[in-house]
């Protein structure tokens, strides 16, 4: 693939380096192709092209069959940590760094390979999926007392909580979920003030991080969509870069 006239997509984004958070990013499961994890919803390779999320990404799915779901999140957790930020989130991180403040990183994934990186704050809508959390409140905190530690529960697929029976779960959030709220807010807020708005690698199928692009649209941003598809929020862009994450951002980037 040929890579696209960048010109006026990376004039636009150096203008917003001298603004308190000029330049707002949402990054989707592309952006960590390159690094070797798996996107959702590609053809053949995606995850849901081969599972079914409703049984690996819902709390009805994990209680029918725990140590399925479990040994899922394991194997995923180990390709995330042998995983290495790829050339676009390297770019990101770098302009962070050259233009204190400017840039507000949103994303939807679930690794650290924003935060590896080198971005301190990342606001993350989807959680961690190296994070663990009881299944249910936990019975000692609803009595008053201090929570248990998920870290401290029985070993197994799934870890147990001795006391209770409590399962421990990925920190992901699943569908039917509810989004972290104060993130959530802070992205928005983010996508409202922002100048441009840079897109990378997400399909827009997911709401409410979808909705992020039309947001920042609706608020006079330029919106910048770096896909080496087509992606349902397509018609959001004034600039629609057909490139993927690593070949694209860090010439979009790039210092002047
Ligand atoms: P999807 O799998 O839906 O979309 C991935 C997008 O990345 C597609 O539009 C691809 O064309 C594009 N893509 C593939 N390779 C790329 C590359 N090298 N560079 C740039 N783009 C590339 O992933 P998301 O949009 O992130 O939820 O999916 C949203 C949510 O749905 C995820 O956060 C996940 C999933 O269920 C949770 O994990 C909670």
């Amino acid at each position: 693939m040929s890579l696209p006239d960048l010109s006026l997509a990376r004039a636009a984004i150096a203008a917003c380096r001298q603004r308190p958070g000029g330049l707002c990013v949402l990054t989707g499961a592309g952006m960590s192709a390159e690094s070797g994890i798996a996107t959702f919803r590609d053809a053949l390779t995606g995850y849901w092209a081969r599972f079914d999320p409703a049984e690996l990404a819902s709390v009805a799915g994990f209680r029918a069959d725990p140590a399925r779901v479990w040994r899922w999140y394991a194997e995923r957790r180990e390709g995330v940590r042998r995983a290495q930020p790829n050339a676009g989130h390297r770019a990101l991180a770098a302009f962070e760094a050259r233009h204190p403040g400017a840039l507000v990183l949103v994303t939807q994934n679930v690794d650290d390979l924003h935060q590896r990186a080198g971005h301190a704050a990342v606001l993350r809508l989807h959680g961690d999926i190296l994070d663990e959390q009881w299944l249910g409140p936990c019975a000692k905190r609803q009595a008053g007392g201090p929570a248990c530690d998920p870290a401290q529960a029985q070993r197994g697929d799934p870890p147990r909580c001795e006391a209770c029976g409590n399962l421990v779960r990925p920190g992901v959030v699943w569908f039917g979920e509810s989004l972290p709220i104060a993130a959530l807010a802070r992205a928005e807020q983010a996508a409202a003030d922002c100048a441009v708005m840079l897109v990378v690698g997400t399909s827009g199928a997911v709401w409410p991080a979808a909705g992020l692009a039309e947001h920042a649209a609706r608020h006079g941003a330029q919106v910048v969509i770096v896909n080496p598809a087509p992606s349902e929020i397509d018609d959001q862009a004034h600039w629609l870069l057909r490139g993927t994450a690593a070949e694209v951002l860090p010439r979009l980037l790039e210092a002047p």
